[in-house]
């Protein structure tokens, strides 16, 4: 169950297989509310017209209310889903502080090692920003959108550089590495 020296444990692996599913959802459900405007009046109509950006035009919310549990299923769901990677998130940081971490895959080199520590950081720093970001959109109205891209570029780059180590690893070295982490 816990982490030691034989790796990561159930839990570790499980949560870490989880929010991935659950983020790449996320994203999908991100773009899709991005992209499918018409009728719903939401989407890019920023400058396109009176009223017609993003959340304005949707009544009861004010002029630039997002209504998380209004008419909107698709928002709803982007906000629950958030808020589920929310609390992965923390199970999985108050796991990953409660068991010690497995010792380094040896296969690793002292550079990739800090460059691994620091992804990770970013990664962990990540699934919080992103949602909080999300959730201080709906609150703020329609101003804190490119607070919300800016976390997710952040989180773009940390799994880029992250898989990028793995597959090197898997394809280049040909230690397995993934396998630590299934
Ligand atoms: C892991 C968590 C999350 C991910 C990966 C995510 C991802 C995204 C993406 C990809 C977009 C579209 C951005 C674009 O226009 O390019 C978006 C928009 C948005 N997100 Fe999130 N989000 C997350 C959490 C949340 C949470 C928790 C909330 C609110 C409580 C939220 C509220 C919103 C809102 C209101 C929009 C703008 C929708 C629109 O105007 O079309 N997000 N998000
Ligand atoms: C949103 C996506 C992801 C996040 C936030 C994430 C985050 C993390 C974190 C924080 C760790 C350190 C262990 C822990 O504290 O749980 C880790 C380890 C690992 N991840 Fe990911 N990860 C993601 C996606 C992926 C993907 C797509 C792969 C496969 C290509 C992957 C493969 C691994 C492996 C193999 C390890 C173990 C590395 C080692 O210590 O030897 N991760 N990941």
């Amino acid at each position: 169950m816990r982490n030691g020296p034989h790796g990561y444990g159930i839990v570790t692996k499980t949560l870490h297989w989880v929010v991935f599913v659950a983020i790449v959802v996320q994203f999908a459900v991100g773009y899709l509310l991005d992209v499918d405007d018409g009728g719903r009046g939401r989407g890019r109509g920023r400058g396109r017209g009176e009223g017609s950006g993003r959340g304005r035009g949707r009544g009861r919310g004010g002029e630039d209310a997002y209504e998380p549990f209004g008419d909107d299923a698709l928002l709803t769901v982007h906000v629950v889903l958030g808020a589920t990677v929310l609390l992965l998130g923390a199970a999985r940081l108050a796991r990953r502080l409660a068991t010690p971490l497995p010792p380094w895959a040896p296969t690793l080199t002292a550079a990739e090692r800090r460059l691994a520590h620091r992804t990770e950081t970013t990664l962990y720093a990540a699934t919080f920003a992103v949602p909080v970001t999300g959730v201080a959109l709906v609150l703020s109205g329609d101003d804190l959108l490119v607070v919300h891209i800016a976390a997710q570029a952040v989180l773009y780059a940390a799994l880029t550089a992250h898989v990028g180590l793995v597959l090197k690893h898997q394809l280049i070295d040909r230690d397995h590495l993934l396998g630590r982490m299934l």
